[in-house]
């Protein structure tokens, strides 16, 4: 499949920054079996875009998304297990291993609704950009279901606990601020500076030495299952990793320009790169 094929998505490029946009705004982005693969196959191509330094995923229209599509993803798959199957394995791979994965810094930019089962890609992604405005809901109560997927999962992991189980046990819907609040999201800003902030973000994570940043991003999931003694044997080798990968950091280029030429204060911001 070649970008110009899809349908469903779009991908839109800014110096360095890709955005990835899912593309059914008539639908509220309601994520159809159609959608899941286009994602797939678009997030594994990203992977290896040497153009994409920050992935930005958002959605195109009033909405980032408003989860699984009820007809497409669910009722006209019903009858159909083999193609309920593939794009439930769909699904879960660009949602989840793709976007946990990714080797470059990503954001989630959320423009609006985002209900259901887009929590999972909420989660899944390194940091969450909102408008104060947007829309969030557990809806799945209200269609007589849990959290299904592995949303519950995302949410005792990502939330509050107190918080994740009143929004999941009630459906009730809150707002971009209360995402903030609620530690689903990062920063919220009014809708109109949404695309600014999201950007200053961006380039902010392209200055950090990209080697550092993604070991760091790695570095903080897997700790997360660990015993303290695994943690520290892991971090030591995963601190040697990263600086084979990257000429600057085993020059210790940063140390010698705090302690010899004195020349920056790695405190207040990242040191200048000689390689982009
Ligand atoms: N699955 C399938 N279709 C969906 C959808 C979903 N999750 N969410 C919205 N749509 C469709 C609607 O059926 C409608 O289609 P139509 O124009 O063919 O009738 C279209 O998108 C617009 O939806 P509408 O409800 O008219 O828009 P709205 O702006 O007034 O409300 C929502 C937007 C998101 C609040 C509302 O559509 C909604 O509650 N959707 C369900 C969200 C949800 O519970 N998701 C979790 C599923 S587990």
């Amino acid at each position: 499949m070649s970008e110009a094929d899809y349908k469903n998505i779009k991908i839109e490029r800014e110096d360095g920054v890709t955005y990835l946009v899912l593309n059914r705004p008539e639908k509220r982005n309601a994520m159809s079996p159609a959608l899941h693969y286009e994602m797939e196959d678009a997030m594994l191509a990203l992977a290896n875009d040497p153009e994409t330094k920050v992935l930005v995923l958002t959605g195109a229209g009033d909405a980032w998304s408003a989860g699984q599509d009820i007809k497409l993803y669910f009722r006209e798959t019903a009858g159909n297990p083999a193609e309920r199957k593939r794009s439930n394995a769909a699904s879960h791979h660009w949602r989840w291993e793709l976007l946990n994965e990714f080797p470059r810094p990503t954001i989630a930019m959320v423009n609006g609704y985002c209900f259901g089962g887009a929590f999972t890609q909420l989660c899944a992604v390194d940091f969450v950009v909102t408008a104060e405005d947007a829309v969030y809901g557990l809806s799945e109560v209200n269609w007589g279901i849990i959290p299904g997927g592995i949303v519950s999962w995302n949410l005792a992991e990502m939330m509050l606990p107190r918080h994740a189980l009143y929004y999941a046990a009630t459906g009730e819907p809150f707002d971009g601020k209360r995402a903030v609040e609620v530690g689903l999201a990062n920063i919220a800003v009014p809708a109109e500076e949404l695309k600014s902030a999201t950007d200053a973000l961006a380039r902010k994570l392209m200055k950090i030495n990209p080697a550092v940043l993604t070991g760091t991003k790695e570095a903080l999931r897997a700790v997360k299952g660990m015993t303290v003694n695994q943690a520290r044997d892991y971090l030591r080798a995963k601190q040697d990793s990263v600086a084979s990968r990257d000429k600057e950091i085993k020059d210790r280029k940063g140390m010698s320009e705090f302690l010899d030429e004195k020349s920056y204060r790695p405190g207040l911001g990242p040191y200048a790169r000689e390689t982009g």
